[in-house]
Parts: structure tokens; C-alpha cells; sequence
């Protein structure tokens, strides 16, 4: 799949459901300072200006190794579609914008309207960048702090996903395209964020407080992003490549976690029936991505490619065991 230079995002828009796009509400602008540089426009040209208190590069590598740090200081760290082009500008986060923008505006703008206060808003919207608030606190970027692998956090992040999905239940995805499907058998019609990684969480004081980069939200089910959550949250993962408190802990804190989140039992048996399926629809973004040639992609699959298959024969081999876990 050909990648554009710009944006880089592997996913193309391609489910469009039936009815009209209803008209944007006006941008949300309220109670932020003016930024300093043009909104909704592309990424200003680097090097960017360097930001007070911030090391003089080189700068360190980040998790992903460089290139993120030869793009600006104030890249924030956890993207691999987008690394290194996500920027910080004082309150506000600049990112490429996805190719199936007008629906994740619209949902970001329902979420807003609704109250929900775990998400970005939108402030601006270019063909090139969008503009968005940014969320105080800390994303849950590798190496995870010990503060984020606790069972509260766990409990923390099945609420805010509980709260996502109450917001989210009125809102209609009917006339917007949308990113890759998730498997019909797994599709209530419900706007799932479809992408419920640590780096995609921002936490304050050992609590999941927002969700962010919905890029790959579009029509699915509370069930699909319980189940991507559960995969990496509790984690279900081989315990070899689990080094830390989780460490022999997966069926006990995927129970936790289904019961945090309020599933019925019927819905705590479909997450953990929809847990392989949701692994190989997340990594065929990524391998898909990685082979058409994205660095972030192709880089994050090195790492990750050997722990996830481990990943993948351990959800198969205790399919049984996450059943009963969900009772
Ligand atoms: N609105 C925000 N508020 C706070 N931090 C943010 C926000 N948006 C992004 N970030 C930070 O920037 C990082 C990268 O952003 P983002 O998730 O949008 O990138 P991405 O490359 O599209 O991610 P992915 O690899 O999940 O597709 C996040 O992990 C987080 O640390
Ligand atoms: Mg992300």
C-alpha cells in the first residue's frame, strides 16, 4: 500500500455507512490561549523553536530509537503511524490528520458536546493537521511506570472505556467513511476507539484519565475494544515477556478488568471470544504497514514481532481459561 510522504497513517478510509454527513459544529476554541502558529495549516517547516527547560540535542532516544528526536523537541513520545510528528505547542497538540478526519472530528466533537472530558478536542482541522488539546498527565509509554501497572490503573482504564462508550452510544457514524472494519461477528454499530494501547492512554496520579489518537476509531463494539485493552492491559501475554508485578497475573487481572467494566456476562464471554481475532486484526495494520515500506511500523514490528507471536499461541493455548476468566 503506497504510503504518502506526508501523512503517514496506514489506513485508508474505507468503510462508508448509509446516511448524511450532518454539518460540522463550529470549532471549539473557548478558553485557550491564541497559538503561535498557523491552525489547521501543515507542520511548520523544522527545526522547531526549542521550548524552555528542554535538553539541547542531540536528543536521548526514545523508546522507538530515533528518528523521533530529528524532528523537533517538543515531539511528543508513543506514536509509531505518526512518530516524531506529533508535536506539543504550549496547550495544544498538532498531529497529522487522518485520511477518515471528517468522522473522527465528529466523533471527538459528539464526545465534547456530550460531556465526556476523556478525549481530546478538536481545535482546528486542515487538510495536512489537526489541532487538538492537549491532555495533562503522562501517556503510557514504554518502559510503563510502575504507577500504571497497578490494579487500580487496570480498573481505572476499564472505566474510562466504560464512560467512552456511555458517550459515545448516541452518537450516529451513519454518512462518514471510516478505517479498516473490524470483523462483522464483532460489530454492533457502536464507535469503538479500536486502538486502546498504553501510549494511546494518558494517566494522572495512577489513573487513566483520557484516551487519545482515535485514528482508527469507526463502527465496532464496547466487546473489540475490551478485548484490545484486555490484550495489552492485563497483559495477555506469554509470561516470559512479562518482567514485572503483572508477571503470572493475566487470567486473574483480565477477570478484574471485565468486571471493572461493567460487561454483562453474555459481553464478558464475546471479549474474551473476540481477544485472538482482535490480535491478528491489530497486527495486520502493523505488518501491513511495515511491508509497504513505514519506518514506524517496520521498526516497532522488529521489536515486537517474536513477544507477539508468543503473545498470540499463549491466547490461543488458554482460550478455555479466558472463558472461565469471564464468567
Ligand atoms: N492530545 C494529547 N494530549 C497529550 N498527549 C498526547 C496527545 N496526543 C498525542 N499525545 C502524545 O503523543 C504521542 C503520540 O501521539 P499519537 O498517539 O497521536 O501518535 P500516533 O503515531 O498516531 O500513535 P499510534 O502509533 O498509536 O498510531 C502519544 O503517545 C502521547 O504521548
Ligand atoms: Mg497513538
Amino acid at each position: 500500500m503506497a504510503l504518502s510522504p506526508t501523512r503517514v497513517s496506514p489506513e485508508p478510509c474505507s468503510v462508508t455507512l448509509g446516511g448524511t454527513i450532518p454539518p460540522r459544529p463550529p470549532l471549539l476554541m473557548g478558553g485557550l490561549p491564541a497559538p503561535p502558529y498557523p491552525l489547521g495549516e501543515g507542520l511548520p517547516a523544522p527545526p522547531y523553536p526549542l521550548g524552555e527547560g528542554l535538553p539541547a540535542p542531540p536528543y536521548p532516544p526514545g523508546p522507538l530509537g530515533p528518528p523521533w528526536g530529528a524532528y523537533s523537541p517538543h515531539a511528543l513520545l508513543g506514536g509509531t503511524a505518526n512518530r516524531g510528528l506529533v508535536i506539543r505547542v504550549g496547550d495544544t497538540v498538532l498531529r497529522p490528520a487522518a485520511p477518515c478526519r471528517p468522522a473522527t472530528h465528529a466523533l471527538l466533537d459528539h464526545l465534547s458536546a456530550a460531556g465526556f472530558d476523556g478525549a481530546p478536542r478538536v481545535l482546528a482541522a486542515g487538510p495536512v493537521t489537526e489541532t487538538l488539546t492537549y491532555i495533562d498527565g503522562h501517556a503510557a509509554v514504554p518502559p510503563l511506570a510502575d504507577a500504571t501497572l497497578t490494579d487500580t490503573a487496570l480498573v481505572s482504564v476499564a472505566d474510562l472505556l466504560r464512560r467512552y462508550h456511555l458517550a459515545v452510544a448516541s452518537f450516529d457514524p451513519a454518512g462518514y467513511q471510516w478505517p479498516r472494519p473490524i470483523p462483522a461477528r464483532f460489530r454492533t454499530g457502536l464507535v469503538s476507539h479500536n486502538d486502546v494501547h498504553p501510549a494511546n492512554l494518558v494517566f494522572r496520579d495512577g489513573r487513566a484519565v483520557a484516551l487519545i489518537d482515535f485514528d482508527l476509531a469507526g463502527p465496532g463494539s464496547a466487546i473489540w475494544d475490551f478485548a484490545a485493552a484486555a490484550r495489552y492491559w492485563a497483559p495477555l501475554q506469554d509470561d516470559q515477556d512479562i518482567a514485572d508485578s503483572r508477571h503470572g497475573r493475566a487470567l486473574e487481572r483480565f477477570r478484574i478488568f471485565l468486571h471493572a467494566g461493567g460487561l454483562r456476562r453474555a459481553d464478558r464471554r464475546r471479549v474474551a471470544e473476540a481477544v485472538v481475532a482482535n490480535h491478528d486484526w491489530t497486527y495486520a495494520i502493523v505488518t501491513e504497514a511495515a511491508a509497504a515500506g513505514h519506518q514506524g511500523f517496520a521498526d516497532h514490528w522488529r521489536m515486537v514481532a517474536e513477544p507477539t507471536a508468543r503473545a498470540r499461541r499463549w491466547c490461543q493455548r488458554h482460550q478455555r481459561d479466558l472463558l472461565a476468566a469471564a464468567r
